[in-house]
């Protein structure tokens, strides 16, 4: 090789240097979203490459010189059903295979775990399952399944890793779920990809994958208060909640031990499903659905607790286990 084609070469490569059709992909579902978006690229491609060989080639073949009489065609059923009902089969098998893939990344696994996520102007204020706090960083280990139950104290965030091919809104006033399982140990960019306000560009940072026991010796080197189910308790206490919610308190209100996940009958019909958002609103708005059974005599604790006090609520009532019945 040329000494001069070797340096054209090399100048290239670092031109190109972090230049990629694809941002890197590292999460067990980077690879399905990747291959729809190939699949859709190969069909836009060969429609256009196909239309635009057929414009070249008719345009010389049926040139004024070469026929200058132009016959009429009147249509044709059999023509106009193949070109209607080919797309048609192509655009469903993607909404098919589409939908698959969405419902993977939107069924949570079970087990993982769980952390929790703040979006302020502008900022990311992360929790892990152990206590410990991180802001526009967040580490996590390999291999594993993450769950981000995100909310917002202002306006709608949005929660962007592009390597994870993961975004979700963070709205305020309600709690919106992402997973994501990290393939690779690498840094990867973390964005808010809903515009709010001045700062939106600078909301972000970075997810740190790590291999597990580098994970554990991180935590190990962080300060923290305790875990965010035990947090929960003491705010359980600290808020007087035990007084009416408590087994063996004065029950003006249901024990809430081992609800979390299950349906609730509601007082005038129906009924909740006791999760994230029904303890938010029961907090926040106490009289909006009333459990079967009781009084509406709940106070609203709007304004008493800030968003990441709820959701610190909310882990403990999800860590909160059924009492065991005696002998059994
Ligand atoms: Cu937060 Cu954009």
């Amino acid at each position: 090789m040329s000494p001069s084609l070797s340096i054209g070469l090399l100048q290239e490569r670092s031109l190109f240097e972090g230049f990629s059709l694809f941002p890197e992909g590292a999460s067990s579902v980077s690879g399905q979203v990747d291959l729809i978006f190939l699949g859709w690229v190969l069909v836009a491609g060969t429609f256009s490459v196909g239309i635009a060989i057929a414009l070249v080639l008719l345009s010389l073949r049926y040139r004024r010189a070469r026929s200058p009489q132009a016959a009429e065609i009147e249509g044709s059923a059999r023509l106009e059903i193949l070109w209607s009902a080919v797309p048609l089969a192509i655009a469903l098998g993607f909404f098919v295979w589409g939908a698959k893939v969405y419902m993977d990344m939107r069924t949570v696994p079970e087990g993982g775990l769980r952390f929790n996520v703040t979006g302020k102007q502008w900022m990311w204020k992360l929790q892990h399952p152990t206590g410990q706090r991180e802001i526009n960083t967040l580490h996590v280990p390999v291999d594993e399944t993450v769950v981000l139950t995100m909310t917002s104290e202002d306006v709608i965030h949005s929660f962007f890793v592009p390597a994870f091919r993961v975004k979700t809104d963070v709205v305020p006033g309600m709690y919106s779920t992402l997973w994501f399982r990290a393939t690779k140990v690498g840094r990867y960019h973390l964005f808010c990809a809903e515009y709010c306000g001045t700062e939106h560009s600078k909301m972000g940072g970075e997810v740190v994958v790590m291999e597990r026991p580098d994970y554990e010796r991180w935590l190990g080197g962080q300060e923290f208060a305790g875990t965010p189910e035990e947090a929960g308790a003491a705010l359980f206490t600290k808020m007087r909640c035990d007084t009416c919610h408590a087994a063996g308190s004065t029950q003006r209100g249901p024990a809430l031990a081992g609800l979390f996940g299950t349906e609730r009958p509601l007082a005038g019909g129906g009924t909740v499903l006791f999760d994230a958002a029904h303890v938010r609103e029961s907090i926040l708005e106490p009289r909006k659905r009333v459990s079967a059974g009781y009084e509406p005599l709940m106070p609203s604790y709007k304004g008493q607790l800030g968003e990441e006090e709820l959701l610190q609520l909310v882990a403990y009532l999800r860590a909160l286990e059924a009492p065991q019945e005696e002998g059994r």
